[in-house]
């Protein structure tokens, strides 16, 4: 996986997934931000995507990984910051056309949906895909 330094961040329901997604990331020999939940206690998916939009603002990384039940919630609350654009994925091939065409900066995945291997497989591409640019540039501009 190509990008050294990536934060993590998830709801309850993505805290198993999370850490088995950092177990892989550093077994790759990727430096991770834990940015939690750290328990499978109740805690609120929009909090959590504000600490992950709160590091990349930050200046800490510049790519993440956001994990709820199903994805949606925490990436519809992370793309209320200007500077994220996160991704839902259920397979490799949107990790790696979010990368090409949406220069794409932050995975999330619902781990009551995808099984943690093809979660894996989303991050080792979304990470390792560069941006296409071209035409694909202008579009990203007007997301921001
Ligand atoms: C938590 O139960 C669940 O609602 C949350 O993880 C997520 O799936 C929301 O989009």
């Amino acid at each position: 996986m190509t990008s050294a330094l990536v934060a993590f961040a998830a709801d309850h329901a993505g805290y198993d997934l999370k850490q088995a997604l950092i177990r892989e990331f550093e077994a790759t020999g990727g430096t991770a931000i834990d940015l939690g939940t750290h328990s499978a206690d109740s805690v609120d998916y929009p909090d959590m995507a504000d600490v992950l939009a709160r590091c990349m603002a930050d200046g800490r990384t510049d790519r993440g990984v956001i994990v709820c039940g199903t994805g949606i919630g925490i990436a519809i609350a992370a793309n209320r910051h200007r500077h994220v654009r996160a991704a839902v994925c259920h397979d490799v091939t949107s990790a790696r056309l979010t990368r090409l065409h949406n220069d794409a900066n932050v995975l999330a995945l619902g781990a009551r949906l995808v099984g943690s291997e093809v979660a894996k497989d989303c991050l080792r591409v979304f990470l390792e895909t560069e941006f296409e640019g071209g035409r694909h540039a202008r579009r990203v501009a007007k997301l921001g």
